[in-house]
């Protein structure tokens, strides 16, 4: 299994990178990168970083072999991709702040990874989220089972972490479910979050519940607020139990932002629904029943992302 994370001399694709090799299923990871000029220097930041993770192989006791390079040539016939080239949130900036900038960037390692893996599974990380997702998937060429972002997995993570440390119990007993956009109007549902199977409703009080929702929401601009930029353990982690769930074909249900073809009454967008992740992608788009609240919320987000991808529209007519 070969796997290629672009942006790994940066902060997500060196986190993903890492957290793919410590999973240990795969023979190679690919970090790719630009090279940048420094004090009269060329450095190469993807080289340096593959190679101390490599060398934490020893002590975390792992096989999977890290090496970077600037040559797509070297990522030929990978299994899965993962992009997480572009610029990150500084304070003030929304996600949508970015999309100038990083749909020129996409556009341009999307059409690379699909010249030289045809095959492969793209999962887009940079942000906003759901309309990179689609600069990817136009750019690429790649059916749209073969595309997909990386978010929800990340704003669960975050929600269960909230929710284990309000209760004090272990965040590995809860599951939960966030539908939407990866931006501000995302959508938790309290009615699909659990504690082994016992409603989340009856245990936290509601407004309390509230409080813990607000706080997911804004759970990435919580990052950008505290240190400057946005997070990246938890990001990397959340796309190498993508990568995984593909690469070993594992038909796990995670939330993902997939292309919808009139799943909840969405259309023609990429967005956060459950799916079924398996080799080749995503296999199938679960619907749950959601009340007249929940669907509203949800369109309510759905309008948030259409107004990035009419942007994307003015800006590369796509
Ligand atoms: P970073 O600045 O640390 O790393 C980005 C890397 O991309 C840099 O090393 C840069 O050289 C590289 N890059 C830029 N243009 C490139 C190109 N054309 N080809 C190859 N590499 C290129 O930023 P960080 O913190 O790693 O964030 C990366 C992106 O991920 C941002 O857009 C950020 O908003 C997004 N993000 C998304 C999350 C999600 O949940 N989907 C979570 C966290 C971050
Ligand atoms: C996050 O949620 C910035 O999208 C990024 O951390």
């Amino acid at each position: 299994m070969k796997i290629t994370v672009v942006g790994a001399g940066g902060n997500v694709g060196s986190a993903a990178a890492l957290a793919i090799a410590q999973r240990d299923f795969a023979q190679e990871v690919v970090a790719v990168d630009l090279q940048i000029n420094r004090d009269g220097r060329t450095l190469d930041p993807a080289k340096g970083r593959a190679l101390d993770e490599w060398q934490t192989a020893p002590i975390h006791l792992f096989d999977t072999y890290l090496h970077g390079t600037t040559d797509y040539e070297a990522t030929a016939g990978s299994d899965v991709c993962v992009i997480t080239a572009g610029v990150p949130r500084r304070p003030g900036m929304s996600r949508d702040d970015l999309l100038g900038t990083n749909a020129g960037i996409v556009k341009g390692v999307a059409e690379q990874l699909a010249r030289y893996s045809p095959d492969t599974v793209i999962i887009v990380v940079s942000n906003p989220l759901d309309a990179m997702a689609y600069v990817a998937h136009r750019a690429s060429g790649l059916p749209p089972e073969r595309v997909m972002g990386m978010a929800g997995i990340l704003d669960t993570a975050r929600y269960r972490a909230f929710l284990a440390q309000e209760l004090n119990i272990s965040p590995k007993d809860i599951q939960a479910l966030i539908l939407g956009g990866h931006g501000d109007t995302m959508v938790p549902l309290p009615r699909y979050t659990t504690v082994t199977g016992i409603p989340v409703t009856q245990l936290i009080a509601r407004d309390r519940l509230d409080e813990i929702i607000r706080r997911t929401q804004f759970g990435g601009g919580e990052f950008v607020e505290i240190m400057g930029t946005s997070a990246w353990y938890a990001p990397g982690a959340a796309a190498a139990q993508m990568v995984e769930a593909i690469a070993l074909d594992q038909n796990r249900i995670l939330p993902c932002s997939a292309w919808v073809t009139g799943q909840y009454g969405l259309n023609d967008l990429f967005v956060g629904v459950p799916v079924k992740l398996g080799r080749g992608g995503i296999r199938e788009i679960l619907e749950v029943e959601l009340d007249a609240d929940e669907q509203k919320l949800l369109e309510a987000s759905a309008t948030d992302v259409r107004s990035s991808f009419a942007a994307l529209n003015r800006l590369m007519g796509l």
